[in-house]
């Protein structure tokens, strides 16, 4: 065995600019599976204007030839290792051609140019284009692309790439090729290029000054029919960032390409954005109502990204969060006006405090920016875009709607057509505003979830609330002291009789505002409001206007009266969610020597819910409803004890499902009644009650209703309906459950997506059998570890989704997991890393799920040939 060498980080504080520029880059390819052939010929300008060396960037490439100004070089004119090509003495201003082969149909990372079900496709974000071709592979090197392509006419018909096709024709021997050409220049992450077999969906859109740009959307002709929902929503995304902040697209054709095989969602690259095929399509048949709402959220973000990304790009890979946190931002702006901006704001409140908190409090916590990496894949995060968004928000609220978009104008405006920094962004709001954001500027540099705490003081003798605030942030890996961050605070106060009262400062005229933003810079600050008769319940964080987390002193009794006056939606969901989730933990702390039960308050709350006189949105009550995240919860415990939390949850379903029979009942029956079956917002808010209702029902009486849920299953042409039914009669594991199984994938089997479903279903049933069920289903033909969906469906459900059953005590979950790991390794490294990160969870366990947790870390690690990706998450995790 070779002795392990441990690949070193790059870092931030190394940044240097490239040696030289590429004026343009001419690409040819001639496609073959096996053996394709790419010429690359790049106008080269040195930036001293004197020779230089140049390194060029190159991974598993086959070199041809080289010549430089058509000079061919000798083998003692440049060195090849397995990452460079290094030239020597290149001219200040030449043409370098080199020549390369590659194996489509061998690339199993899905990084470069691949194959997917008989199409090509590339990948090229992060680090994708250096398998192409040698290039200066970073995003501060931008290029003008001409592309020329050539294939079998019979196999691809369809040949694509960045910006507009120029010209192309028939050749001998059944082959033929296009010319495409992108007059914006380019890193070389946002090139594309897919060839193949793809049926297509047209439309286009007017520009808001006129233009007429021609809409494209192609995937594989059996899935065509599921495209509609795409258009729309690309059309719907053109038309709100005109309105929203005066962006207009900027080529007369912009396509969208699905494929099956792909690792992220969906990449951005200029005029042709490659999607996977499950952010793509969607049927009310074969997609749920959530897969609607992301498919029409991924189209959005990649649309925006045309300015957020690619008109205006990062400078290195460590400003990642310039591009995805902004365009995170704007489409998180844009599903709320789209939809219900309070059910928008929950939704993504939770995913950020289940999974970006978790991973702020553990060994792979990193700031928004991160100062060092091993390899950039593993920073594609919760924290880079999530938290990152979270942070251009709290510009926003700062600055306030008019100065925050003035500061996106100024930003655009300076920076059109190059690669900047998050200094740049920031400065631009700064400029605009005139405020001083030196200390915000922490928020990019310094990891960890900051804690608020807030106590009050009323002072009847002088009508005055005080707010006291203190924060701090704990230690993460690498920054152990902490400075105080700029944090907005958004606050009100609820009177006794449910009025929001107006808000005036000691020392402040009245304005008679009855929400304002608090600023906090400091470690320690009180804020006196006055002019108050009686003890007001202040709701503070509105509509969590910063990514902490807040320990308040409010009552259970302040509580409830949130959840029913306060006039921001987000506490009032807030308020039952405090109030569930503190129950919870005092259950899960008490079992199991006492019964877990729900207080009578909070089922009396949700039953006046579900009553529905006091919320009209119906997607709001059953955001309400719902119990918070299992990963929430799991924050808050010292110890995760998986046993008893998932008795604990279960006990308080059955309780409420039973307690509640009759207002449930009542809800799934009206909720039935509105639901239509389309995908209008309001539709899909009734069924979203619906099937929580449903699932409350079964959960709490199987025998009684079991029949009802059946009835759905059977009955209903929505995906939605069918899976959520199935969903709950596979969880209670009833006499119908295994049979519809059976019927589902019957039904589904041909279609990928579907059967994607199917496998994650059955590795989320939380049980004690899982593993030995996830082990069966890996043996199912269906399954591969070629394809990330299929693995994440399967793999990833059951290691971040099944508490009891991957956390098993005799380890059998840990085994099957760091089996699959290592033999994904190999073959896609990107995957694998993904997968292992729920073992860097180990700390959080009880001793003897560490020692296992760690051992197969430890195992992971040893393996000859890990990956980089691998290395840098399994080593963090143990260090
Ligand atoms: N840039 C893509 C996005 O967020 C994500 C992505 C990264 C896709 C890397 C593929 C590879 O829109
Ligand atoms: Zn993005």
């Amino acid at each position: 065995m070779s002795p392990t060498t441990h690949p070193e980080p790059i870092r931030l504080a190394d940044y240097r600019p490239p040696v030289c520029e590429f004026e343009e880059i001419s690409l040819d390819f001639v496609l073959d599976p096996d053996v394709t052939t790419v010429t690359s010929r790049l106008k080269v300008k040195t930036r001293s204007g004197a020779p230089e060396t140049l390194a060029l960037d190159g991974r598993e490439l086959t070199l041809k030839s080289i010549k430089i100004d058509d000079r061919p070089l000798g083998r003692d004119e440049f060195q090849v290792d397995r990452e460079h090509l290094t030239l020597i003495d290149v001219p200040s201003t030449c043409l370098i051609e080199i020549v390369t082969t590659i194996a489509p149909r061998l690339n199993s990372a899905l990084m470069g140019l691949y194959l997917s079900n008989g199409i090509y496709c590339t990948q090229c974000e992060a680090e994708g284009f250096r398998r192409i071709t040698y290039f200066l592979d970073r995003p501060d090197v931008m290029t003008r692309y001409k592309v020329r392509i050539e294939a079998d006419l019979a196999s691809c018909p369809v040949l694509l790439s960045n910006g507009n096709p120029v010209g192309g024709g028939k050749l001998a021997n059944g082959r033929h090729f296009a010319l495409w050409e992108d007059p914006f220049r380019k890193p070389a992450y946002l090139f594309a290029l897919v060839a193949g077999d793809l049926a297509c969906l047209e439309d286009h859109h007017v520009t808001r000054s006129g233009r007429r740009v021609a809409l494209k959307l192609y995937a594989d002709s059996a899935a065509i029919d599921q495209c509609a929902h795409a258009m729309d929503s690309l059309k719907r995304s053109m038309r709100w960032d005109e309105d929203a902040y005066g962006l207009e697209y900027d080529l007369d054709l912009f396509q969208i390409v699905g494929v099956g095989d792909f690792n992220f969602g969906a990449m951005e690259n200029k005029g042709l954005n490659i999607f996977n095929t499950s952010a793509l399509l969607a049927r009310t048949d074969t997609s749920t109502d959530g897969d609607f709402q992301q498919v029409e959220r991924i189209v959005a973000h990649e649309y925006f990204h045309n300015w957020s990304g690619d008109r205006v790009t990062c400078r290195d890979w460590f400003q990642l969060t310039l591009k995805e946190g902004l365009t995170v931002f704007r489409d998180q702006q844009f599903s709320s006006d789209m939809h219900s901006a309070a059910v928008k704001r929950i939704a993504d409140v939770m995913l950020l405090r289940e999974t970006q908190f978790a991973e702020d409090a553990g060994p792979l916590a990193h700031p928004i920016r991160p100062e060092s990496y091993v390899e950039i894949n593993n920073f594609y995060t919760r924290t880079v875009y999530e938290k990152g968004a979270e942070v251009v928000r709290m510009l926003h609220t700062l600055l306030g709607a008019e100065l925050f978009r003035k500061g996106i104008d100024l930003y655009f405006a300076r920076h059109d057509g190059s690669a900047v920094t998050c200094e740049d962004f920031v400065q631009a709001m700064a400029d605009v505003s005139g405020r001083d954001l030196r200390r915000f500027m922490r928020w990019y540099s310094q990891a960890g979830t900051p804690e608020v705490r807030v106590t009050r003081e009323f002072d009847s003798s002088t009508g005055s609330l005080t707010l006291e605030f203190t924060q701090s942030t704990p230690p993460t890996p690498g920054q152990q002291a902490k400075l105080p961050l700029h944090i907005p605070i958004r606050v009100g106060l609820v009177g006794r009789d449910g009025q929001a009262l107006p808000l005036q400062l000691a020392g402040e005229n009245a304005k008679g505002e009855t929400a304002r933003v608090l600023e906090l810079t400091e470690e320690r600050q009180s804020f006196t409001f006055v002019g108050l008769d009686a003890a007001p319940v202040p709701s503070i964080l509105r509509g969590f206007s910063a990514p902490v987390r807040l320990r308040s002193d409010l009552t259970k009794d302040d509580l409830l009266h949130l959840l029913k006056h306060d006039e921001d939606a987000f506490n009032r969901w807030e308020a039952a969610q405090s109030l569930a989730a503190e129950a919870i933990v005092q259950a899960i702390r008490m079992s199991p020597q006492r019964q877990p039960v729900p207080d009578a308050d909070l089922i009396q709350a949700y039953s006046r819910l579900l009553e529905g006189s006091i919320e009209q949105d119906h997607a709001f009550v059953a955001r309400t409803l719902s119990l918070p995240g299992r990963s929430f919860i799991a924050q808050q415990l010292s110890v995760i004890d998986v046993d008893a939390m998932h008795r604990v949850f279960k006990t308080f379903q059955e309780t409420i499902g039973r307690e509640l029979e009759a207002p449930l009942l009542a809800a799934y029956r009206s909720m039935a009644r509105i639901d239509d079956g389309s995908t209008r917002t309001a539709a899909m808010a009734a069924r979203t009650l619906k099937n929580a209702a449903l699932a409350y029902l079964v959960i709490g009486q199987p025998a009684k209703f079991e029949p009802l849920a059946v009835s759905q299953y059977r009955q209903s042409s929505m995906m939605t309906d069918r899976l959520s039914a199935l969903r709950i009669l596979a969880e209670i594991d009833g006499a119908a459950g295994a049979s519809l199984l059976e019927d589902f994938y019957g039904r589904w089997q041909n279609e990928p997506l579907v059967v994607n479903k199917w496998f994650a279903l059955q590795a989320g049933i939380e049980d004690y059998k899982s593993p030995e069920r996830v082990e069966a289903l890996m043996q199912h033909p269906a399954f591969t570890l070629a394809n990330p969906n299929r693995v994440r469906a399967l793999l990833g459900t059951f290691s971040m989704a099944n508490l009891i059953g991957f956390h098993r005590e005799d380890g059998a979950g840990y085994r099957l997991l760091a089996d699959k790991v290592i033999e994904l390794d190999s073959k896609n490294a990107q995957v694998a890393a993904r997968l292992l990160t729920t073992f860097g969870r180990w700390r959080r366990f009880d001793l003897h799920r560490q020692q296992m947790m760690k051992s197969q870390l430890e195992r992971i690690l040893a393996v000859p040939g890990l990956s980089r990706d691998s290395y840098e998450i399994a080593s963090k995790s143990l260090g």
